[in-house]
């Protein structure tokens, strides 16, 4: 799995201790990246070719995937990603069946 994905994310200061820098495992770097997934719709701040990650967590809640709804799966989602993603993308490619049937059971477990 990326490092992008292995970031800690926290909630921000609070004077209410379960809200006070408690950790969020969002699974993204919330970060723009080109990742192959172009559409040349330019959308706020990003580049013609970037879009930004989207959280990984509540990911089975969601779908179809991609900014675009192109990905009807996980599975075709994490295909899709190249360019700046695509050693991750190569890892995928390489796990053994059942390697895969863990990752995606852990992705619709966040
Ligand atoms: C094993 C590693 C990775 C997994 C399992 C993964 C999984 C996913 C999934 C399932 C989506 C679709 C989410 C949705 O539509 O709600 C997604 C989108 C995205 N990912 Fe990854 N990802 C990985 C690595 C990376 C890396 C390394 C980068 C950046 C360098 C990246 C950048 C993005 C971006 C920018 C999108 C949105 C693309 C679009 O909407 O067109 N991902 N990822």
């Amino acid at each position: 799995m990326g490092i992008w994905y292995c970031l800690p994310n926290t909630t921000g200061p609070s004077p209410i201790t379960a809200l006070d820098r408690q950790p969020v495992n969002a699974y993204s770097d919330f970060l723009l990246h080109y990742v192959g997934t172009r559409d040349l719709i330019q959308q706020g701040d990003a580049g013609l070719y970037e879009f930004r990650t989207p959280p990984l967590w509540g990911l089975r809640a969601r779908g179809p995937y991609l900014h675009d709804g192109t990905a009807v799966t996980v599975d075709q989602a994490i295909l899709r990603h190249d360019i700046q993603a695509l050693s991750s993308r190569s890892r995928y490619e390489q796990l053994s069946t059942e390697q895969r049937q863990a990752l995606l059971a852990f992705l619709n477990s966040l």
